[in-house]
């Protein structure tokens, strides 16, 4: 551990995800341990600009493992995007005598992580987001349980879809990637799954398969849409007028981003958070907490953020011959 490291800040940024709290309990127990105090800042960057910060200690995470949300607060704060902002933020840190930062969030909010190590203050992110879109990590915190959420939810609408013989657009979360639909459409089944990384917007495809699916004397046809392609509704409006079939638009929404995370949301969460206090107890700065090849691992955030992923081909064409459209 560092001598000069004796106190260490967590905060939790961007949109929620299920297991936030695993993750502020793992950095505060774990920093302890290692004998250096913790302080929670609330709302993300914007807390740290309005200091909003809170001395943590081993029983002001009890009972938090299981919770939704973050009880520390997010937020998106437009200041701390510019380097005055920035700099704000590392003054707040060193009048509060915080040596680093545990970044919980995304990409973005790795940005500001890189952009506060570079003002003197260390700091490690952790991936935290319901989208699975972080690149340098194969698991970001939050997936798992909004990804059940949303099949349980699916699967809800399948009953009600058979029994009136309509078509159900299932739009679900995920800003610009189609993880999240990728794993509802194979997990429920689904007859379409629109990705915005493979979509190439010819609709009268997906009419083709209704029509061919009803033929077959098919009672229902799921189509799950990501949010990175959006208009639901008026892509529904189409349908019904196309094909004569009544067609109904369900957008998820923010339902998937709440509730007690699953096992592996808290298991990534505990493992992640403890592994990036570590780091940050040991004096290291601007990394990030990854999952690679069953590995946890670290990499600097700059390679991290550089780095490409994509959805595997392999498991996109399994998704489509399992849903009779090839
Ligand atoms: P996520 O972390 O989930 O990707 P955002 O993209 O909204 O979510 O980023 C969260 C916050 O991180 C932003 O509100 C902002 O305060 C900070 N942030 C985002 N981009 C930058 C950047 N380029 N430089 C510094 N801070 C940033
Ligand atoms: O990044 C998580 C996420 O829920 C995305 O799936 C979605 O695009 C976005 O956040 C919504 O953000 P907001 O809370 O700002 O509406």
């Amino acid at each position: 551990m560092s001598d000069t490291i004796k106190t260490i800040g967590v905060l939790t940024s961007g949109g929620d995800a299920p297991g936030m709290n695993a993750v502020v309990r793992a950095v505060v127990r774990k920093a302890i341990t290692n004998g250096v105090n913790v302080k929670g800042i609330k709302k993300g960057y914007q807390g740290l600009l309005n200091e909003e910060i809170i001395d943590m200690h081993a029983g002001s995470v009890a009972d938090i493992i299981q919770k939704g949300g973050t009880v520390l607060g997010t937020a998106r704060c437009r200041e701390f995007t510019t380097e005055e902002g920035q700099k704000l933020g590392a003054e707040i840190c060193r009048k509060h005598g915080i040596d680093g930062i545990v970044v919980v969030g995304g990409d973005g909010s790795y940005k500001g992580a890189a952009a506060l190590s570079r003002q003197g203050i260390n700091t490690i992110g952790v991936p935290g987001t319901i989208d699975l879109d972080i690149s340098c990590t194969e698991y970001t915190i939050g997936f798992d349980t909004a990804v059940n959420t949303a099949m349980e939810a699916i699967d809800k609408i399948r009953d009600t879809s058979s029994s009136h013989e309509r078509c159900s657009i299932i739009e679900v979360m995920g800003r610009a990637a189609g993880y999240l639909a990728l794993w509802c459409g194979i997990a429920n089944g689904a007859e379409d799954i629109l990705l915005p990384e493979k979509y190439d917007f010819n609709e009268q495809q997906i009419i083709n398969n209704i029509i061919r699916n009803r033929k077959r004397g098919k009672t229902h046809h799921l189509i799950i849409n990501a949010e990175g392609i959006g208009h639901s509704t008026s892509m529904a409006r189409r349908i019904e007028a196309a094909t004569g079939i009544e067609t109904r638009a369900t957008i998820l929404g923010y339902m998937q981003r709440g509730g007690s995370p699953t096992c592996k949301d808290r298991y990534f969460a505990s493992v992640m958070g403890a592994y990036a206090a570590d780091l940050l107890c040991q004096g290291k700065s601007n990394r990030v907490v990854c999952y690679q090849q069953g590995q946890f691992v670290d990499y600097d955030i700059e390679e991290a953020l550089n780095m490409k992923k994509s959805i595997s081909e392999y498991e996109y064409e399994v998704s489509r011959c399992l849903s009779g459209n090839v």
